[in-house]
């Protein structure tokens, strides 16, 4: 039954911030998908009789690569496969699973909060035994094997009920179709205090949380409506659909600005929460009160004791590069160390493994913990509901006690998208030569104290990874980075962060935009951005 199949290498599958990421019509190329994960498997050993986790967040095209996988599989060797009935695993759920059963490693099937639909974008990323996504040394190993591929094993075999729960076989490997939710659920409800949260909801707390017509659906549907009580509705687009609706299911204020507004209006819910097409994402947004990222990890890390999953407290707080300085106010008022890591959750696996950190975070809405190694928009909801039980606060008096406390951190990024690949490699460039003469000039943000492209040493294994982001520090603290963006499908993406921190004497209540004025000046000056991408103004701010 087994099949070998030549094949030619495709020049272009180095995977990127978060695995393989194309659009649709690429991946439909023939043999593009399977010289893919032959490469995948080329690239590890040991896997023989082993398991392997394969779900997606049911965009399209997820269902014929699962039927892919499974076959090539099969043909490798792997022992057993667990798939997420109808293809369905959020990636914190995949996470947990590759976790819980012991597998080897498992493929994550998704293009994260790209859209999706035939002529949208597909991905594949592949996760070690730790459940979180592979090192780059693994991902390094792949993209070689990708140059030089010239065959790949898979059975000849019709296509498996991957709809029924249950287990069935193929050409001598056990096909498992699982659950997607229920597991996942279980570990939610030992973490945080359900009963709280439930009593809290009973007594006329109301929230709404769009999980964005993507894969978050059905586990919000279990755990909120289901398990805390929430009135039925309160979660809405809760179908995951192979298109997102035609939605981008990109949690941010561009792309949730229905659920924004209704939190901004008169009959908003007491909280508000969105999630992305895998379900690792997550907005927060109180009534007439938006929570950035970076806060949120600031106040999650803060008040993370008072759910009993983190009850001892943090061992320590990750955050990547780019990432306010939020949370390294609060690690260093509660004496724990702060890990400040390249973009991409990657990076946090060996800090998370080594026991160095607990809670880990990102300025794209990323937040996430030990309890798996992907970030997860659930998890993250289920704590700001957790304290909000507990402190019986609303998120604006829980945001101005903390601001009040800590300081405030004003941040934004704003991103300049689909500007061709040779203008912003130029734009960068010129950065990177001016950063040595840049320290003691004035702009209009300030003096420039120190300005540098972030290098990363991993305190666990010592690797370096270099070219994360220009960083361009301001005697007051403030800070702006550049960085390109390692997961777009098309042209360049360059992002840039913008940073002020006011201490908890200074001015509080300032709107982001006005505080952040002066900083986003000296960034077209310093990078010349419409000199060099020919935009006036970002095409997203966040
Ligand atoms: C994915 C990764 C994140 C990363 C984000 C932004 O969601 O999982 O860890 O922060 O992409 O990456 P980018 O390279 O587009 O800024
Ligand atoms: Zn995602």
């Amino acid at each position: 039954m087994i099949q070998t199949v030549a094949t030619k290498p495709f020049n272009d599958q180095k995977p990127g911030t978060s695995g393989l990421r194309k659009k649709v019509r690429g991946f439909q190329q023939p043999h593009y998908a399977a010289n893919f994960v032959q490469s995948v498997f080329d690239s590890l050993s040991g896997f023989e009789g082993q398991t392997l986790v394969v779900g997606g967040d049911g965009r399209y095209f997820n269902r014929d690569v699962i039927q892919v996988v499974l076959k090539m599989a099969a043909a490798n060797g792997f022992g057993r496969v667990l798939v997420g009935q109808g293809g369905i695993l959020s990636t914190p759920a995949a996470s947990h699973l590759i976790r819980s059963s012991g597998a080897f490693g498992g493929l994550v099937l998704s293009a994260s909060h790209n859209p999706g639909g035939p002529d949208e974008d597909f991905g594949i990323k592949y996760n070690v035994g730790n459940g979180g996504p592979a090192p780059e040394k693994v991902t390094d190993a792949i993209h070689a094997r990708t140059l030089s591929i010239d065959s790949y094993r898979i059975v000849d075999a019709g296509d498996i009920d991957i709809d029924t729960l249950g287990t069935r076989e193929l050409a001598g490997m056990t096909v498992e179709i699982v659950d997607p939710v229920a597991a996942y659920a279980d570990l939610m409800e030992q973490l945080f205090d359900f009963p709280a949260i439930r009593e809290m909801i009973a007594e006329g707390f109301t929230l709404s949380f769009d999980a964005m017509s993507a894969v978050t659906g059905p586990y919000a549907k279990e755990i909120f409506e289901r398990r805390l009580g929430a009135q039925s509705g309160t979660v809405r687009n809760g179908t995951p659909l192979p298109d997102f609706g035609h939605h981008h299911p990109d949690p941010n204020l561009v792309h949730a600005k229905e659920l924004y507004d209704r939190m901004m209006g008169d009959a908003a819910p007491d909280f508000g929460a969105a999630s992305d097409g895998d379900g690792d994402r997550n907005l927060i947004i109180g009534r007439n009160c938006y929570v950035t990222p970076s806060d949120s990890l600031a106040v999650l890390a803060a008040n993370a004791h008072l759910a009993p999953g983190y009850a001892k407290g943090l061992k320590g707080i990750a955050r990547s590069m780019p990432t306010s300085g939020a949370a390294d106010r609060v690690a260093e008022k509660l004496g724990i160390p702060l890990y400040e890591t390249p973009t991409g959750w990657k990076f946090f696996g060996n800090l998370l493994d080594a026991g160095m950190a607990t809670i880990c975070g990102e300025e794209s809405a990323g937040t996430g913990s030990d309890h798996v190694r992907e970030k997860d928009g659930i998890w993250a909801v289920l704590l700001w509901l957790n304290i909000l039980a507990s402190r019986r606060q609303s998120v604006a008096e829980i945001m101005q006690t903390h601001w009040a406390t800590y300081g405030r951190n004003y941040y934004a990024r704003h991103d300049y998208e689909a500007i061709a690949k040779d203008r912003a490699d130029a734009l960068m460039a010129a950065l990177r030569d001016k950063l040595t003469a840049l320290p003691g000039t004035a702009n209009s943000g300030g003096t420039v104290q120190s300005a540098d492209d972030f290098a990363y040493s991993d305190p666990t294994d010592q690797s370096v990874s270099r070219n994360q982001g220009i960083r361009i520090l301001f005697e007051d603290g403030s800070r702006v980075v550049f960085r390109l963006s390692g997961t777009g499908t098309e042209g360049a993406t360059l992002r840039v962060y913008i940073e002020r921190y006011v201490d908890r004497h200074g001015k509080l209540d300032m709107e982001t935009a006005d505080a952040l004025a002066p900083l986003v000046r000296a960034a077209q000056e310093i990078a010349d951005i419409t000199g060099f991408t020919g935009m006036e103004q970002p095409s997203v701010i966040t």
